[in-house]
């Protein structure tokens, strides 16, 4: 299933993807998944890895960098315009620690040029930033930290999002919904007052695995069996 590249263009829609699916089994196809690193690009190295897999024998693997010079991603600007569905599993060298990162980033025009809708690390556990403003999903008070996940070290996890045209965002990690990773117009969540004080709703034009760092940490990361997708994909 995840043998190839799979890219089904909609009939009625030539420039909407809906689907596309990758488990890096016939190598790093540099063309498809560009690499990214805005701005400057100082040590941050993306290979592929034919002795780890989540499924198959290769993984796509990325040797991050300290500090934000330190950055690089892999990934597509072939996103869908409506509901934006990503599913990844991911395996990491090293735990977060209390420092900001990043390890999936999405270039969105919403917040103004050249911002983007992170996906990392911060106090240790799993979070969104947005760049605009900095702010957090979830807030990072004891409450709103305990409303999320810490990632384990060395082992495949499955990690899935949903970015809503509504501007809600939905996470599931190994297959649970994270309360903390949620936030949805019009419904309460008492972890997410940071978040929600902006009206932003995100419009990605991307989607980037790699590793960015804003303090001096460092850490590999490893992808697998990508899926982006206009409706809930699942582990
Ligand atoms: C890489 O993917 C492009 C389409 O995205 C395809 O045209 C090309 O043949 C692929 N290259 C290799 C080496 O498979
Ligand atoms: C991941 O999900 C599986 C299946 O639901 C469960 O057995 C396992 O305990 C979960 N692991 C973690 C770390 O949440």
């Amino acid at each position: 299933m995840f043998g190839n590249t799979a890219l089904f263009a909609l009939a009625l829609a030539p420039f909407a993807v809906a689907q596309i699916s990758e488990g890096f089994e016939q190598g790093w196809n540099q063309t498809t998944w560009t690499t990214y690193a805005p701005d400057c690009n100082q040590g941050g190295k993306i290979t592929l890895d034919t002795t780890t897999a989540h499924t198959g024998k290769n993984s796509i693997r990325v040797d991050g960098a300290g500090g934000y010079c330190g950055h690089i991603f892999v990934g597509t600007n072939k996103v869908p315009t409506g509901d934006v569905y990503v599913r990844t599993y991911f395996k990491a060298a090293k735990a977060f620690t209390d420092s900001h990162v990043t390890f999936i980033t999405h270039p969105d025009p919403a917040q103004g040029a050249n911002k983007h809708l992170r996906i990392g690390g911060q106090s240790k556990i799993l979070m969104y930033n947005r760049e605009s403003d900095d702010a957090t999903l979830p807030d990072l008070s004891p409450q709103g930290i305990a409303s999320t996940v810490s990632i384990p070290v060395n082992t495949w996890r499955c990690l899935e999002y949903h970015l809503g045209t509504d501007g809600s965002i939905e996470t599931w990690f190994n297959g649970t919904a994270v309360s903390g990773l949620t936030a949805k117009p019009g419904v309460s969540n008492p972890n997410t007052a940071q978040w929600q004080r902006s009206s932003i709703k995100p419009k990605v034009t991307g989607v980037y695995f790699g590793w960015e760092s804003y303090g001096g940490d460092t850490n590999t990361f490893w992808y697998d069996d990508i899926v982006v997708s206009d409706k809930k994909i699942g582990c």
